[in-house]
């Protein structure tokens, strides 16, 4: 076994030990960067009132990974911890779809594997359509999934702590099918942090000491094949620990949910001349449509997109909610922003739009 394969097979075990013995339940957390201030949506937060107390106190994540239109989908969660999300998105996907967790802690897995019966009962499903499987997600090849069988991959406060991040995106533009989505919430830095903090197991396993700095998670998604990163959400996080806060030197640390699409899509934002109509038919959103920080779709409002915008609703499973009227045969230049709907909710004050989304 060579140096770096070591060093990821102890960081492996460090974080098994983290989950599996070390935590409890949220309790235990000695930071607060495993925490949620996303909101879900209501329909979301109707689901969340479900999920079994037990299964809500082991919950470790730090978004709210649930992309609207799963009914039917085969959604992999990575990380998937005791499951919370998992159940949350069983409900989602309903019976005819399915809902697979990958969790690398034995503890995890076979925690979330007590509760399948339960949700499966709250849920009414006939048959459970939730498998949990033990595994590392830097090896999801190791596990029985086909190639290009999955539509949607989420994860919650998981990819922070592996070491061979470049591997993770490699793994899951393996798995997903044309026009998949992979829509998930991490942690990330506005700078590189320290490398001596890679040597603590609990600033590792509090999802601190492995966080990248964001330009260069766009940097990593980019060379896998996902060239234009759109963001969903964004918030700080404060850490709520004045000792390990110290050893940040003074970096600040936010939750990002990403949307990353798999699909030909270029590295910058090119004008067409193309706009999108959204028809307002997401019942959860009848009147208006939010891509990312970047693009809210008011229903009925025709707005001018650039191709990778175009393409993303027109070429995904979204594409029943938008009428995108011109073609790509007469290019207009670079897109200018100017024209969008930005979703105010959402800060911009962390340089994600330089690097992500329409250069806006
Ligand atoms: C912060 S917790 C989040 C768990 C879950 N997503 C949630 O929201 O409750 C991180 C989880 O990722 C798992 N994990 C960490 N590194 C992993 C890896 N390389 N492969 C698979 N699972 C991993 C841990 O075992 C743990 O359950």
């Amino acid at each position: 076994m060579n140096n770096q394969a070591h060093t990821q097979e102890r960081r492996i075990k460090e974080i098994q030990h983290y989950y599996g013995n070390t935590l409890a339940d949220k309790k235990d957390l000695t930071t607060n960067v495993c925490t949620v201030d996303e909101q879900p949506s209501n329909a979301t937060k109707a689901i969340l009132a479900n999920v079994h107390d037990d299964v809500q106190m082991r919950f470790y994540g730090c978004g709210a990974p649930f992309p609207p239109l799963l009914e039917g989908a085969t959604v992999l969660d990575l990380g998937c911890g005791s499951g919370r999300d998992c159940f949350v998105l069983s409900s989602l996907v309903g019976e005819q779809g399915k809902v697979i967790g990958v969790d690398a802690t034995a503890e995890q897995v076979a925690f979330a594997q007590n509760y399948v019966e339960y949700h499966r009962k709250v849920f009414g499903h006939v048959k459970s359509n939730i498998q949990f499987l033990q595994g590392e997600i830097e090896a999801i090849d190791k596990l029985d999934l086909a190639p290009e069988s999955v539509d949607v991959i989420v994860s919650n406060c998981v990819i922070n702590l592996s070491m061979a991040k470049a591997d993770v995106l490699a793994g899951m533009a393996k798995l997903l099918k044309p026009g998949g989505e992979i829509y998930f919430a991490d942690i990330y830095s506005d700078r590189r942090l320290s490398p001596e903090l890679k040597d603590d197991p609990l600033i590792i396993g509090e999802c601190i000491g492995d966080a990248l700095y964001f330009e260069d998670f766009v940097r990593l998604a980019r060379t896998a094949g996902f060239l234009d990163p759109r963001v969903t959400a964004k918030t700080p996080k404060t850490i709520a620990n004045p000792a390990i806060e110290a050893k940040l030197g003074g970096a600040k640390l936010y939750s990002i949910t990403l949307r990353l699409f798999k699909m030909d899509l270029e590295d910058h934002c090119e004008d067409y001349g193309q706009v999108a109509i959204y028809k307002g038919n997401l019942p959860e959103a009848p009147d208006r449509f939010v891509l990312d920080h970047g693009h809210a779709f008011d229903t009925g409002r025709a707005v001018p997109v650039c191709r990778n915008t175009a393409d993303m609703i027109s070429k995904s499973r979204y594409h029943a909610l938008f009428d995108v009227v011109g073609d790509n045969r007469r290019h207009y230049g670079l897109f200018q922003c100017d024209a969008l709907q930005t979703d105010h909710t959402l800060s911009t004050d962390t340089g994600v739009c330089g690097s992500t989304g329409c250069g806006c």
